[in-house]
C-alpha cells in the first residue's frame, strides 16, 4: 500500500514531539469542573432533555472520566502486543526495533498519565465513578485472538483517536482546557502509532491467504462485540455514578432513554468512529476488498 509510512520517519517524529507527564498534569494544571470535558458528539447529553444544565455537565464529565480510563484500559493490551511484535525481529532493521519500543514506551506513559488523571478526577469530582475492568482480564481476553485481529483492533483504536481530536476536540472552545490538553498530548503521539499499526497489520498479513485474512477480520469483529458488551456495562456504571453525583433519581422512562442514548453514544465513540474511519478501511481493503466490505457492512450499527 502506498502510504509512505516508515519506521525511521515515525521514530524521528516521535523524538521531536516527546513530552513528560510532569509537564502536563499536576500543580497549577487542574481540571475545571464548571466546564464540559467531552464534545457533545460523543457525550450526547443534550438529547436527555429531562436533565438540567448542571446535571448535563456532571454526565459529560462522567463520560470524560470513563473515556480516559477506557483508553488506559485498552493501552494495557496494546503495550504487550507491541513488545511481542517487536521481539519477533530484533535484528536487521534498527529503526523498526527503536520505533516499536518507543511506541510501547509511549503507551506505558499514557497508561500512567491516565491513572494520574483519574486520581485528580476522583479527588475533586465528589462522587465515585466505576469503570469496566480489570485491565488484565480485558487484555488477556483480547490477546487470546489471532495477532492480525489484535493488530486491526489496535489500528482501529489509534485512527479513532486521530478522528476524535481533529474532528471534534481541537476546535471546541467550550471544553475544559486541562482535559483538552491531555487529549492533545495523547493525540500527538498517537499519530505515529496509527502509522506503525498500519505497518504491523501489513507485516502480519503477509503470506496469508484471503480466507485466513477474512478469518482474522471476523475475529476483529468478535473483539468489537466483546468491547460492545463492556460498553453496555459502562452505561450502567455511568447511570449509577450520575445518580450519586447529582442525587437525582431518574424515573423508569428517563432511565430507559438514558440507556438508549448513552449506549449509542458509547458505540459511536469507541466502535463506529474506528470502523468507519477511511484509513482503517483503506488498510483493510488493501489486504482484500472482502475485508473492507465486511466491516463497512456492520459499521452503521455503531454509528
Ligand atoms: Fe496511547
Ligand atoms: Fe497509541
Amino acid at each position: 500500500m502506498d502510504h509512505g509510512y516508515t519506521y525511521q520517519s515515525t521514530l524521528a517524529a516521535s523524538d521531536f514531539l516527546h513530552w513528560r507527564i510532569e509537564d502536563i498534569i499536576g500543580g497549577e494544571k487542574r481540571l475545571d469542573f464548571s466546564k464540559p470535558f467531552m464534545p457533545e458528539s460523543f457525550a450526547r447529553v443534550e438529547p436527555l432533555s429531562f436533565l438540567n444544565a448542571n446535571e448535563k455537565i456532571a454526565l459529560n464529565q462522567i463520560r470524560g472520566n470513563a473515556y480516559l480510563c477506557i483508553f488506559g484500559l485498552v493501552e494495557e493490551f496494546i503495550l504487550p502486543f507491541v513488545l511481542d511484535h517487536a521481539r519477533t525481529q530484533l535484528r536487521g532493521d534498527d529503526y523498526r526495533v527503536r520505533a516499536l519500543l518507543q511506541f510501547a514506551g509511549e503507551e506505558a506513559k499514557h497508561i500512567q498519565l491516565f491513572k494520574r488523571f483519574r486520581a485528580d478526577f476522583e479527588a475533586d469530582f465528589g462522587a465515585s465513578c466505576a469503570v469496566i475492568g480489570p485491565p488484565e482480564a480485558i487484555a488477556s481476553a483480547i490477546l487470546a485472538h489471532d495477532p492480525l485481529a489484535v493488530a486491526i483492533t489496535t489500528l482501529h483504536i489509534e485512527w479513532m483517536v486521530q478522528r476524535h481530536y481533529v474532528d471534534s476536540i481541537k476546535d471546541d472552545q467550550d471544553l475544559d482546557q486541562q482535559f483538552k490538553s491531555l487529549l492533545k498530548h495523547h493525540w500527538v503521539e498517537e499519530v505515529q502509532h496509527a502509522k506503525l499499526d498500519t505497518l504491523m497489520v501489513e507485516a502480519l498479513a503477509t503470506g496469508r491467504t484471503e480466507d485466513q485474512i477474512t478469518q482474522a477480520v471476523e475475529e476483529y469483529i468478535e473483539i468489537g462485540g466483546f468491547i460492545d458488551g463492556g460498553l453496555k456495562q459502562q452505561v450502567e456504571f455511568d447511570l449509577e455514578a450520575f445518580t450519586r453525583a447529582t442525587n437525582r433519581e431518574l424515573n423508569e422512562a428517563e432511565q430507559q432513554q438514558f440507556r438508549e442514548v448513552q449506549l449509542q453514544a458509547n458505540r459511536w465513540t469507541y466502535l463506529g468512529t474506528g470502523m468507519s474511519h477511511e484509513k482503517v478501511l483503506e488498510t483493510l481493503g488493501s489486504l482484500t476488498p472482502k475485508a473492507r466490505q465486511r466491516v463497512e457492512s456492520i459499521a452503521p450499527a455503531f454509528c
